[in-house]
Formats: structure tokens, C-alpha cells, sequence
């Protein structure tokens, strides 16, 4: 079986194409270089050719801010061209998958938000992403959209979580906002989620994010070093300055508060994901054996 994977060179993109390499699927992984995705025309040219069997798509302008100084841009990638890869997948009947983002979600209310929640992105990131959605759900209505959140866990590009750890072994001082939530979601829960799903007769949006209760990055810093430390990597608990999302100035897009999904829907598929505690805590063990401690 052959995966044609776009973006395979991003944080969640490297652990999907080692997760289905390791699941025995062939993956021809095309590289920003090889494949400039902005070129939308060519993109249908390349689903083909590729005679793959399921089409993955990691690749997006995932930087906030970048996606608010050029929202040309993040339009083209973040709804374009995964448009562009639905579409070509129709053609061909291979099996599309699509990562989207809690970000579609306004987030003004606490709570977990299920699939049917109402989508109001309060950012250009977030508005291209629901673009995407509903345009690769028009051109593919049997595409498979995996909304994803803080996805951390890939050592190689570091996430908050391994930034956090860093900072902390290297004795820096630590701030974290308290007051935005969200389900913190190992890389590799999503690539096995992905491999799980890609035979199952399964379409439109599923939340595939770690359960539990949704943490800030306040608490996802307190517990990485609480987990730190228990492994003996850190002598003491160093403390962790709270900082308000309000006060947050080095943000230049606006950020969504309560943005924290159910993966309810996803269990009832029979998929299992680890709650955001224990993903924390095995990211941060694989972090500190990546660094060899
Ligand atoms: N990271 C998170 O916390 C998070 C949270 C929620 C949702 N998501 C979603 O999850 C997915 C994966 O995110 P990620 O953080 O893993 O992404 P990432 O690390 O930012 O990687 C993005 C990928 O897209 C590729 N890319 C960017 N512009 C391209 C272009 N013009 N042509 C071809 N390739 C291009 C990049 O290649 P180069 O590096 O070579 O440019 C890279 O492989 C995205 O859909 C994102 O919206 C991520």
C-alpha cells in the first residue's frame, strides 16, 4: 500500500512517515523543494501520478502570526491546495486525510468542544483552516479531517512541552500562560490514529486529541517538570511565572481561550488516546531520553 504524505517534514509529518513506514505502507514523502504546494496547479498532476492509495496531508502555514502578515498565503495552503489534493482524490479513489486545527473554534466558553460545536475562528490561521475544511469537504465529501491540538512529542521539532524541558534543564527562567486551554496530543497518538483509521469507513471531522481535563500551558509546564523531576532530571522544582493571555504582547494574532475538544467520537471508533496528563508525561520521558538523560 502507498501513502502519498505532503508535509512530511513538519513536527506531526516526520511521525506519520516513520509510523506508516514502520506499518509496512510504502510513503513517497515530497519535499517543500520537490513539491511547492502554493503551486496548487500542479498538485493534482502530483495525487496522480503518485498512484497512492490514501493521500496524507500535514503540510500547512501553521505559524499564527505568519498566516496574519500574509493571509494570501495561508489561504492558498491551509485551504487551496488541500482542496486541490481532495479533489484530485476523487479522481483516483484514493482514501484522503486532512489535519485542521481546534483553532476553527472561537473559544470563549470553558468546556470541551464536540464536533458539532459552531466554528468562529477568531484569526487568519484559524479562518483558512475552516476554509479548508469545508472546501476539501465539498470537493471529497468521504475526506477524513482530523482536527488536531498542541502536538508535541516529536523530540526533533521541538513543541512548548520540550521548549519548557530545555529551558528548565538549562536553568533559565519560566513563564507560561495560565488562562487559554487546550488538550495537549503526542504526535505519535495522531499518526497511530491515522494509520488506525484510513481503512475504517469513516468521513468528515473527528477530534483526534488526547482526553481528560483541558490543561493550560501553565499546568502543561507545571506537570512536564513535575515528570521531569520524578525521572531525576531535574533537582528541584524551579518555579514558573504565570502570565495572563491579555498581557501576552509578543502575540501579535489573537489567540482562542477554550479551545480544549472532546475526542469522544474518536473512542467510540474503537480508537483509544492516552489523557493529556499521561501524553505529557511520555513525551517528556522521550524528550529526556532523546537528550540522553
Ligand atoms: N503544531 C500544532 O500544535 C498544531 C495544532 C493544531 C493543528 N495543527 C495542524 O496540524 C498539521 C501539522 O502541523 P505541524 O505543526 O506538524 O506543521 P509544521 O511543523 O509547521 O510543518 C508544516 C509542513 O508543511 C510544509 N510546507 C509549508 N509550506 C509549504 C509549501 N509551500 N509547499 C510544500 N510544503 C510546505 C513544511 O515544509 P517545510 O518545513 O520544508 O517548509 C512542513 O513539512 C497542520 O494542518 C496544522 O494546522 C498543528
Amino acid at each position: 500500500m502507498k501513502m502519498l504524505l505532503f508535509g512530511g517534514s513538519g513536527r506531526t509529518g516526520q511521525v506519520v512517515r516513520n509510523a506508516a513506514l514502520a506499518a509496512g505502507w510504502e510513503v513517497e514523502a515530497p519535499t517543500h523543494s520537490d513539491c511547492d504546494l502554493l503551486q496548487t496547479n500542479l498538485l493534482s498532476d502530483r495525487v496522480l501520478s503518485s498512484k497512492a492509495d490514501a493521500v496524507v496531508n500535514c503540510a500547512a502555514l501553521s505559524g499564527l502570526e505568519a498566516c496574519g502578515d500574509d493571509p494570501l498565503t495561508a489561504h492558498l495552503l491551509n485551504a487551496v491546495a488541500p482542496s486541490a489534493m481532495a479533489l484530485a482524490c476523487r479522481h483516483t479513489g484514493a482514501r484522503f486525510v486532512h489535519l485542521s486545527t481546534d483553532y476553527v473554534l472561537e473559544g470563549m466558553r470553558p468546556g470541551l468542544k464536540n464536533e458539532t460545536t459552531r466554528c468562529k475562528p477568531v484569526n487568519v490561521y484559524g479562518e483558512s483552516k475552516r476554509e479548508g475544511e469545508l472546501q476539501v469537504t465539498e470537493a471529497l465529501p468521504d475526506a477524513l479531517i482530523l482536527r488536531v491540538s498542541w502536538v508535541c512529542g516529536n523530540p526533533a521539532k521541538a513543541s512548548f512541552v520540550e521548549s519548557t524541558l530545555a529551558n528548565a534543564l538549562a536553568a533559565r527562567p519560566l513563564a507560561a500562560i495560565a488562562d487559554k486551554y487546550s488538550m495537549p496530543t503526542d504526535a505519535a497518538d495522531i499518526a497511530s490514529a491515522i494509520l488506525k483509521l484510513l481503512p475504517l469507513p469513516v468521513n468528515g471531522i473527528l477530534h483526534a486529541c488526547s482526553g481528560g481535563n483541558p490543561l493550560s500551558w501553565h499546568d502543561c509546564a507545571t506537570l512536564v517538570l513535575q515528570f521531569a523531576a520524578e525521572a531525576g532530571a531535574l533537582p528541584q522544582l524551579p518555579a514558573i511565572e504565570r502570565q495572563q493571555l491579555k498581557s501576552a504582547t509578543f502575540f501579535r494574532a489573537e489567540r482562542p481561550r477554550h479551545t480544549a475538544m472532546s475526542n469522544e467520537k474518536l473512542r467510540s471508533l474503537g480508537i483509544a488516546m492516552p489523557t493529556a496528563e499521561s501524553t505529557l508525561r511520555s513525551v517528556t520521558l522521550r524528550y529526556l531520553q532523546s537528550i540522553g538523560r
